[in-house]
């Protein structure tokens, strides 16, 4: 029998310090035992955006008490955990950096075994923690921070099949929330509005599906609506609730269909590999919109496909994905020494062409 073991997780890439605590066997089940997330939403409120700094300062004053917290909710002490996990990259690195040290520190002082973690890896590994999906199966990142497919043949190979080249999803749903006058995040909020609005009224744009690619762009789809906006103030001096709801549903059908088109291409080129439980997986909060999950059901359905979405509490940041991650990974990689470096960058699939840019939550990956 494979031994079980008790991993702790710690994240802290962005703008949610996590801890966890993890039980199961190398490469194979796990349960969670305690997942915290302390956001840090308020902390930015006013300046529109993730503020790196104030994000790093945050995650230095809470990351242990977190992991205090994990390690009660899981009932357990520091005794009985087996080895540390924690977020090594992507991300905003001050923020990373705080979190790698306190693993470190907790890694020295217990003797335990240290594993650096790719945030990303953690967010792709994630159904099979939820739902024991078989490898290879294809995910869909879509989050404030992510937007990328990528098929995971096992725990450590990730080929990324394309992206958004701009904006993030939630980047682009929080900046028209914004200039509509809907309140933050802003994802919600257009979900909300967009239920008494005329997606047809406004008609914008469809970015790069003139493409064949798998590859994304929400920035114009931003610029546009800015456009749509400006033309019905010009008109009649301000927006009503219904302006709002139409420009809102108006943008959350493009980025639905834009995902959906895209979302059928990869399932080609991942469907060509002949996989034995043919499965598209989301993560990310954007997945949690109504529009987009239908409208990817239907892709899946129409091609044969399972879909799974792992409950929003491990699709978002959380440090429970870390913890499994690094015990889906142990069959086939060998621990972290002190060495390990925090990294604003960390490309998952190191064949692919790097991302250009950083979006508001740090360098795209
Ligand atoms: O995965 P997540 O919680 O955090 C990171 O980005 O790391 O995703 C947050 C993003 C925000 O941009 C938010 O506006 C968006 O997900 N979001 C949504 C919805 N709920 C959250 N976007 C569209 N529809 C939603 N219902
Ligand atoms: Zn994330």
């Amino acid at each position: 029998m494979t031994e079980q073991m008790n991993i702790l997780g710690i994240e802290s890439s962005c703008d949610d310090t996590a801890a966890a605590v993890v039980r199961g066997t190398a490469g194979g089940s796990a349960e969670v035992l305690s997942s915290i997330v302390v956001g840090q939403t308020e902390l930015h409120a006013a300046f529109g955006g993730v503020v790196p700094e104030i994000a790093a300062r945050a995650h230095a004053e809470k990351l242990d008490v977190s992991v205090v917290q994990a390690l009660a909710e899981a009932e357990l002490t520091l005794e009985d955990i087996d080895a540390i996990a924690v977020t090594a990259g992507p991300g905003l690195i001050g923020g990373v950096v705080s979190g790698v040290m306190l693993a470190k520190g907790i890694s020295t002082a217990r003797s335990l075994p240290l594993y650096g973690v790719n945030h990303l890896a953690g967010h792709a590994l994630t159904p099979r923690l939820t739902d024991n999906v078989t490898f290879p199966y294809l995910m869909l990142l879509v989050s404030g921070g992510h937007c990328q497919f990528l098929i995971a043949h096992d725990a450590m190979t990730f080929e990324r099949l394309g992206g958004t080249i701009d904006d993030a999803p939630g980047e682009a749903f929080d900046k028209v929330a914004r200039l509509i006058g809907l309140v933050q995040p802003g994802g919600p909020s257009i979900e909300r509005a967009a239920l008494a609005g005329d997606e047809k009224r406004f008609a914008l744009p469809r970015p790069l599906l003139d493409r064949p690619d798998c590859d994304m762009s929400f920035s114009g789809l931003k610029t546009a609506a800015l456009r749509a906006r400006d033309s019905v103030v010009a008109e009649k001096g301000g927006l009503s609730a219904q302006d709002q709801s139409d420009l809102a549903a108006g943008f959350q059908a493009a980025v639905a269909q834009v995902l959906a088109v895209k979302s059928k291409r990869a399932l080609q080129i991942y469907l060509e590999i002949g996989p034995s439980v043919p499965t598209l997986c989301v993560a990310g909060g954007v997945a949690s919109n109504m529009t987009i999950r239908s409208a990817l059901e239907t892709v899946c359905h129409e091609v044969d496909a399972a879909f799974v979405a792992p409950p929003l509490r491990l699709c978002t940041d959380n440090a429970a994905m870390i913890a499994f991650a690094a015990l889906a990974q142990m069959p086939v990689r060998e621990a972290d020494d002190m060495t390990l470096s925090a990294k604003p960058r960390m490309p998952l699939d190191t064949r692919s062409q790097p991302m250009l840019g950083s979006g508001k939550k740090g360098a795209k990956a």
